[in-house]
């Protein structure tokens, strides 16, 4: 494994971290949430440079199931994230003497709405690499047998997830965000503030769980999956 690979990992979980913050926005406000913005904006344009040679196979790549998915996935989080950046452009603070003709409620509406999207097609976007992180962590671990205790203990571990991301999806109202429903229900960061991220971290939790077993099938019977080539030769890089 490569120590640009690394690099690359670590920059992912930054923009990963960055996101999550983003939807913290009443607990410490306006210019923590702009700078992790402009932050998590400038690790994901590195994270495309990282993986343009991704764009150029499109047209050569096998359809099956699997890569078709991961194509749409892929510019659909494009599509959310770019209306996010836009969005965020037009309702900045820092850029107000610029942009204040533009902002207003509805793309203050747009914004949230977009954020909560990227939230659920980044947790597919990472469901779809789940095998090659696992295998990534066992390399970095040091664990090269499989064990039916450990696998066990996962297997319920991300049972716990996915059950606490569906109670966590009604504890902060996703499905009203996602649908641009209007509500005047925020999380107290005065009472909590791990809370408000456990609950984050649950509902990403949820969606990378169904993705990964949703996809174990169509991964079994296709196991020369053009993306999952693509990501081995990632690896290698
Ligand atoms: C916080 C947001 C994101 C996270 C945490 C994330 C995470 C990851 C990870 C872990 C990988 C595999 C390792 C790597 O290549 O770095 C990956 C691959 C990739 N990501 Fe992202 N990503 C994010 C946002 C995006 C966005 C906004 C796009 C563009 C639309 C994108 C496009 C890609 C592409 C094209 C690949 C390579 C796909 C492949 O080889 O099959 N990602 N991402």
């Amino acid at each position: 494994m490569s120590r640009l690979f690394l690099f690359r990992l670590a920059f992912d979980i930054a923009a990963a971290c960055l996101l999550l913050f983003g939807f913290s926005y009443w607990w410490l406000g306006n210019v923590a949430h702009e700078l992790a913005g402009t932050a998590m904006f400038l690790l994901l344009i590195m994270h495309n440079v990282f993986n343009r040679r991704w764009y150029g196979t499109i047209s050569r790549r096998r359809r099956d199931a699997r890569g078709a998915f991961n194509t749409a996935v892929t510019f659909a989080l494009a599509t959310a994230m770019l209306a996010l950046l836009v969005t965020s452009i037009l309702i900045s603070n820092a850029l107000s003497g610029i942009m204040s003709a533009y902002g207003g409620f509805t793309v203050r509406q747009l914004h949230t709405l977009a954020a909560y999207w990227v939230l659920v097609i980044v947790a597919v976007h990472l469901g779809l690499r789940w095998s090659m992180l696992m295998s990534f962590a066992r390399t970095l671990l040091g664990i090269s047998y499989p064990n039916a205790a450990r696998t066990l203990v996962l297997r319920a571990v991300t049972a716990a997830t996915a059950i606490l991301g569906v109670w966590s999806s009604f504890q902060l109202g996703i499905g009203g965000k996602l649908s641009m429903q209007m509500t005047l229900d925020w999380w107290n960061f005065e009472e909590s503030v791990a809370g408000f991220f456990i609950h984050c971290i649950a509902i990403a939790g949820l969606y990378i769980a169904l993705t990964y077993y949703a996809m174990k099938g169509p991964r079994k019977n296709k196991r020369q999956a053009v993306s999952a080539s693509s990501i081995s030769e990632n690896v290698r890089q």
